[in-house]
């Protein structure tokens, strides 16, 4: 299938950035020049203590608010933790899982545990935005397939083949998050279109052409047109670039 069938996704990912006040000037300051793209999915993944704040403040925006984490279990004494439920009472649509930083940073969260608060979110009606991606020694030692494989075959034998339609894929290299390299647009492409090949053979040629597989490591307003401008690349999931006004001509593009 053409890209041009699937929708583009474009989601910003605050981490632990942001107080309250600071998301309230965010938006204003995004009301004065506000995004064109009315043919794309956009959101803002932020802290979950800001998410009634976030939808409040972008309201008149053409920008969803999504959630950055989500626990496996469905309610109970889990301290501290937030529940699918909970998100989805919010009216909140999308939750990040799987992001390298509770993989491999704040939480060592592995691949059946990930499955797991996908499925969780699916089945309250939260999609998922599932990132998966390797490690630059990885890379080095020619593995990124085998680990970007064992992420998504654990997420493949948690779901049905129709939760598929509700989850999008976020190829984010570890050695690309935060640190200004970018994979170039050809490394990405190669690395998007055999996450494509796979899943045609993991779970149906038909989920592999209708997901969205999104791109995520540094991504800016330099890199972002040459990024977009290939075949399996169905958006971006933003982090640094996604704190400032500027944002926006990420959505643009
Ligand atoms: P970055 O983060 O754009 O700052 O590299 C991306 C992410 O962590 O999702």
């Amino acid at each position: 299938m053409n890209r041009r069938y699937r929708k583009t996704v474009i989601a910003g990912n605050w981490k632990m950035n942001m107080t309250a006040t600071e998301t309230k000037k965010f938006a204003e300051d995004l009301k004065k020049i506000m995004p064109r793209a009315k043919w794309c999915d956009t959101l803002i993944c932020v802290p979950a203590c800001n998410i009634s704040t976030a939808m409040k403040a972008f309201k008149d925006l053409r920008i969803s608010v999504g959630a950055e984490n989500v626990y496996f279990e469905e309610k109970g004494a889990y301290t501290g933790e937030v529940s699918a439920d909970m998100l989805k009472d919010l009216g909140v649509k999308y939750v990040i899982v799987g992001h390298s930083e509770r993989r491999h940073t704040v939480a060592a969260e592995s691949n059946e545990l990930i499955a797991e608060k996908a499925k969780v979110a699916l089945a309250n009606g939260v999609k998922v935005i599932l990132c998966i991606g390797e490690l630059l020694e990885d890379r080095e030692s020619g593995k990124t397939m085998e680990v970007c494989k064992a992420q998504l075959q654990a997420v493949v034998d948690a779901v049905e083949e129709k939760d598929w339609e509700n989850i999008v894929i976020a190829y984010e290299p570890v050695w690309a998050i935060g640190t200004g390299k970018t994979a170039t647009p050809d490394v990405a492409e190669e690395t998007h279109s055999q996450i494509r090949a796979f899943m045609a053979s993991a779970v149906s040629p038909a989920v592999a052409e209708n997901v969205r597989i999104i791109y995520g490591g540094s991504v800016s307003t330099k890199n972002c047109k040459d990024l977009m401008a290939k075949e399996d690349i169905d958006g971006f999931l933003v982090g640094g670039a996604s704190l400032k006004p500027d944002f926006v001509d990420i959505i643009n593009c």
